[in-house]
């Protein structure tokens, strides 16, 4: 094998969600999410949209697996949606929702196309919202029935299952600053939402095991490195508790070591949250752990230099995607370094990788997304640079195939590899699907220019 190539084994995939692509919000029996009723709240969402319709992938199954096979996805990260499965949260199953997903499945499976099955990627069924949500212990039972149900109907045909896409995001952005859904701004639910949801995880590995004889398992954590903006003391303290609530409040606990909670912020909360045997059963032992990556931290303490504090000497740099978030693909390496040398989990794979930008269809119908491959190119080279150094990164999925509905930017973030006029719902390739095409298939990271001169209107 040429040093320049991945291995063989490689998975190259892309990821969507539930909410974000599917629509039909309200149809064949599906029941609401928290996000349906938080979108549908005026000022919640900065365009006004929302996800009713999102890509309309229900009623267009057909051809986004089409366009996954044209691309030649090894595989694909799918998310569930909890109330179309099961409307109230528990209880009565919609069969109408199974129907879907199992159309899914067996559509990408036809297609050679390995299905990765994140279990809860935000969307809790609002029945159980209103009997407390995630901050309420009971929440956990109903995840654990949740889990139990999909791997009985899907298990035969799933091996690689992810328990939960970024806690910290539900549990921080959701509970505590109110941007996303259930949108409350409370410190002690946000606390409680921690420990539930990683329970919840630590206690449906073993269903997912029981009814998925062949399952791989793991959770999907967002990592940041976080860098402090001097060498000051004050600066360095910000950077470790960012980095301890952020990343370590999540990897501890799954790997047997409890909460840091000498580097979190508000510990009493969230150790008073704890019962007895629930930090072994969260800690169950993972098959992989599931990576999301976008960029880094650059921490600053609140002490001002005129107080104490050393000017600063780390600046984000001033490239930056359409989010505003700092391209930084080193940023890669370091989380894995950090996580071999204090975690050493079995398996890696990079659950999300990507970039939005404000893409525009050209004259000629096209859409030229050079700043979108140059982004997957230097992010792929460290991938490719990490598995060299023997870590088992086992593969890489895009962030996102479709551009899709952003949470609270509503539509206006293009994350996709194929465009989507969200009027008429058609789907376009855009030359960074042209780029990655050509990646898969060549298996070693193409410059660029492999994409000179491209044109492609043909929808
Ligand atoms: C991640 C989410 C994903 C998408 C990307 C841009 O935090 O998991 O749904 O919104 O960010």
């Amino acid at each position: 094998m040429s040093r320049d190539r991945f291995p063989d084994d490689f998975l190259f995939g892309a990821a969507t969600s539930a909410y974000q692509i599917e629509g039909a919000w309200n149809e064949d029996g599906k029941g609401e999410s928290i996000w349906d009723r938080f979108a549908h709240i005026p000022g919640t969402i900065e365009d006004g949209s929302t996800g009713d319709i999102a890509c309309d992938h229900v009623h267009r199954l057909d051809e986004d697996v089409s366009l996954m096979s044209e691309l030649g996805l090894d595989a694909y990260r799918l998310s569930i949606s909890w109330p179309r499965v099961l409307p109230k949260g528990t209880g009565t199953v919609n069969e109408g929702g199974f129907a879907f997903y199992d159309r899914l499945v067996d559509a990408l499976l036809e297609r050679g196309i390995r299905p990765f099955v994140t279990l809860y990627h935000w969307d809790l069924p609002q029945a159980l919202q209103d009997a407390g949500g995630w901050p309420a212990r009971d929440t956990i039972d109903a995840f654990c029935e949740y889990a139990d149900i999909v791997s009985r109907r899907l298990g035969d045909r799933i091996v690689d299952w992810i328990t939960l896409n970024e806690p910290v995001v539900s549990a921080f952005i959701g509970h505590y600053e109110g941007h996303h859904a259930p949108g409350h701004r409370d410190e002690r639910e946000a606390l409680a939402t921690v420990h539930h949801l990683l329970l919840a995880h630590g206690r449906s590995v073993p269903i997912l095991r029981e009814n998925s004889p062949a399952a791989d398992v793991g959770i999907t954590l967002v990592l940041q490195p976080g860098h402090a903006a001097s060498p000051s003391d004050h600066d360095r303290l910000a950077a470790r508790k960012l980095d301890g609530t952020m990343n370590r409040t999540f990897l501890d606990p799954l790997s047997g070591r409890g909460y840091p909670l000498e580097v979190i912020y508000d510990r009493t909360i969230l150790a008073s949250c704890v019962e007895p045997g629930d930090l072994e059963e969260i800690a169950v032992p993972l098959d992989f752990l599931g990576v999301n990556y976008y960029t880094r931290y650059v921490v600053r303490s609140d002490v001002v230099e005129e107080a104490g504090n050393a000017p600063r000497t780390v600046q984000a740099r001033e490239e930056t995607t359409g989010m505003g978030w700092e391209i930084y693909p080193e940023g890669l390496r370091e989380v894995f370094d950090m996580l071999q040398t204090d975690y050493a989990f079995p398996a890696y794979y990079i659950t999300e990788s990507g970039a939005a930008y404000p893409d525009e269809v050209d004259e000629s119908g096209s859409v030229c997304d050079r700043d979108r491959v140059e982004y997957l190119r230097r992010h792929l080279e460290e991938v490719l640079r990490i598995t060299r150094t023997g870590v088992p990164l086992r593969g890489h999925f895009v962030w996102s195939l479709l551009d899709n509905f952003e949470w609270s930017h509503g539509l206006s973030k293009r994350f996709g590899l194929v465009h989507v006029d969200f009027e008429t719902l058609a789907r376009l390739p855009k030359a960074s699907f042209e780029w990655y095409k050509r990646v898969i298939a060549e298996r070693e990271v193409l410059d660029s220019d492999a994409i000179a001169g491209f044109r492609r209107n043909d929808t």
